[in-house]
């Protein structure tokens, strides 16, 4: 058992992943969100106007979203600070750019996050756009449809050759949840 959830969620465009993790974080009430598009109900889009330079005490509700990539940094070591969160990145491909060292932020989230308790949420359309160092950390991976044979590779030693291969079969909010070593297939309803 992990003590927190670190989820990726990738996926053909419009196949599903916002969707999943819109029904997520309903169970959330400390949640800050990267998302360019603007896409999450509850949330308040004013990145880091939202904070009016305050700090976030530990039992603050709060629903932090930025549409600003350049916000991310700040996000990511809001979250870690203030812990007892969940942090969702939308588009998380552009981060982890090939040949480029993972930002610190992003290292402390993903290799340390566990310690103050911050739930993290990578999404991303190409699942091989997350290097498989990150990807090797997560106890849940959901996957809506994939078709590039890089994304299907990645995605074999989770979910084995023979579901990776029904990968490009899968319907429009169609996934495979790989959690803690048991998948399962299932539609996520809008
Ligand atoms: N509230 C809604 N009512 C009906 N259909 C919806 C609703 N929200 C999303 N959809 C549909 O559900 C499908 C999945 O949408 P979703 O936004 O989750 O895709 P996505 O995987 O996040 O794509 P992208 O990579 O473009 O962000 C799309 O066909 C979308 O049109
Ligand atoms: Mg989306």
């Amino acid at each position: 058992m992990s003590d927190r959830d670190f989820i990726i969620v990738v996926g053909n465009q419009g196949m599903g992943k916002t969707v999943w993790t819109i029904r997520y974080l309903g169970g959330f009430v400390r949640r800050f969100l990267y998302d360019p598009v603007g896409a999450y109900p509850g949330f308040d889009y004013r990145g880091l106007d939202n904070l009016h330079g305050g700090e976030i005490s530990p039992r603050e509700r709060f629903s932090i979203a930025s549409p600003f990539f350049e916000d991310l940094p700040i996000l990511g070591n809001l979250a870690f600070s203030a812990g007892n969160c969940t942090i969702t990145i939308e588009e998380c491909g552009t981060i982890f750019r090939r040949g480029e060292l993972i930002p610190n932020w992003a290292r402390r989230l993903i290799f340390m996050g566990r310690h103050p308790r911050v739930n993290l949420i990578l999404v991303a359309q190409r699942a091989a756009s997350i290097p498989i160092d990150i990807r090797s950390q997560a106890n849940r991976i959901i996957s809506f449809r994939q078709h590039e044979t890089d994304d299907l590779a990645a995605l074999r030693s989770t979910l084995g050759l023979e579901k990776a291969r029904q990968l490009p079969t899968l319907n429009r909010l169609e996934c495979f949840d790989w959690h803690n070593g048991e998948i399962s297939r299932y539609t996520v309803s809008v």
